[in-house]
């Protein structure tokens, strides 16, 4: 009878052990920078939440103003509340941001314009995986056009006021799963053959092309990019493939053991957003905290700038709206003159010239 016990209890701790260690492998790295971000400000898109949320909350805890960029108001702001009875100080914001609409991207951008006077970070983290076929407002692929194109699109508004508040930082979540990807450029919409799996991983692919060429477009400017891969996180990602009834208490213990909760799975997105060993690193690919190589496609020089030039053509940005600036004082003055006459500034669907750093601009706002 004592044997039987002994054995029983060696057996017990034995996996308590095990389990623990493997919890711990299957965490990956924690961020343990310790960086405070007072007088900063954030933006984090699909911040109601998964990992978006968790970051938000990190974020929020080391003193920035976040703002929760999310297509659901009422949604957003639950999450806003969540993170406020956590941290009673915190500064959130909630706004609405639609990816899958060009416009709705546009008017946050403008929002942002209107109401910051700086961005620190932007955190380039909501996403769609494995949906039935679906397209955006504005008609592309809902895969490529909220994870990608969306995205894209208010990264190049959005960075007149990220070199103005340099050094800063843009993090894109982008998944392990680029490595599977490509593009598919005689269907770039899936019109013909819809594979969910496919159209997700070439959305993927596009984040790592996107970082890749605009971290070689901002050289020089204070502004880094970097992308990463969270981990695999038991978050609502998977909901159009999961069956609900998996969600069933009894699966648990499958997901303890295999996936990282949305507070593991948002340290890398923390650790690329502060930590102090990536100041002016830029072009990179991290996960669990640290950097991993890409999938050789995603370094293909050529294949990102074919998909920049695709996209800035897809979302209606010409080639001297992008990035790189010619002249940077010219284009900072532009800065200025873009927030101070803001209010006088014709702003519709198609005149996407709105966020316009060169001639146009002026010429805009002489019309206006
Ligand atoms: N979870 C993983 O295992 C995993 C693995 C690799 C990569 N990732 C990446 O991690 C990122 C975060 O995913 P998650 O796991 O946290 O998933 P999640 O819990 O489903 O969160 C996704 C967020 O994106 C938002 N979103 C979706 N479509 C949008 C749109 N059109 N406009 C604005 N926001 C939109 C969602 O808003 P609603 O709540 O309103 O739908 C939600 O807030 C994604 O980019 C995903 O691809 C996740």
């Amino acid at each position: 009878m004592m044997m039987t016990v002994l054995v029983f209890l060696t057996a017990a701790v034995l996996l308590g052990v095990l389990t623990y260690l493997w919890r711990k492998y299957i965490s990956g790295g924690m961020c343990t920078s310790q960086a405070r971000l007072d007088r900063k400000t954030v933006i984090i898109t699909g911040a109601n939440t998964g990992i978006g949320k968790e970051t938000a909350l990190d974020l929020a805890a080391r003193g920035a103003r976040v703002i929760l960029a999310c297509r659901d108001i009422k949604r957003g702001q639950e999450a806003a509340a969540e993170i406020r009875a956590q941290v009673p100080n915190a500064e959130v914001v909630v706004r609405r941001l639609d990816l899958a609409s060009l416009q709705s991207v546009k008017e946050f951008a403008q929002r942002i314009y209107e109401t910051e006077e700086r961005l620190d970070v932007l955190i380039n983290n909501a996403g769609v995986a494995w949906c039935p076929r679906g397209s955006t407002q504005d008609g592309f692929e809902l895969h490529f056009g909220v994870n990608h194109l969306g995205h894209f699109l208010l990264t190049n508004l959005l960075l007149d006021l990220l070199v103005k508040s340099g050094p800063s930082r843009i993090v894109i979540v982008s998944a392990r799963c680029h490595q599977h990807g490509y593009m598919n450029w005689e269907d770039i919409n899936w019109e013909e053959r819809y594979s969910p799996f496919a159209a997700y991983n070439q959305s993927k692919l596009a984040n790592h092309l996107f970082t890749r060429e605009l971290s070689q477009r901002l050289e020089g400017t204070g502004v880094t990019v970097n992308c990463l891969h969270p981990g695999v996180v038991k978050t609502d990602i998977a909901k159009y493939i999961f069956f609900k009834e998996w969600n069933h208490v009894a699966f648990c213990w499958l997901y303890f053991l295999l996936f990282k909760n949305p507070r593991e799975g948002a340290q890398t997105s923390i650790f690329c957003a502060v930590d102090e060993s990536l100041e002016g690193k830029t072009g990179l690919y991290f996960s669990d905290c640290k950097e991993k190589e890409m999938a050789p496609l995603a370094k293909d020089k050529e294949l990102a700038k074919k998909v920049w030039d695709l996209s800035a053509e897809l979302v209606g940005l010409n080639e001297q709206e992008c990035w790189p600036h010619t002249q940077l004082q010219s284009r900072r003055k532009h800065v200025d003159l873009l927030q101070t006459k803001w209010e006088e500034f014709p702003f519709n669907n198609n005149d996407i010239c709105v966020m316009d750093r060169c001639e146009p601009i002026e010429h805009c706002l002489r019309q206006g």
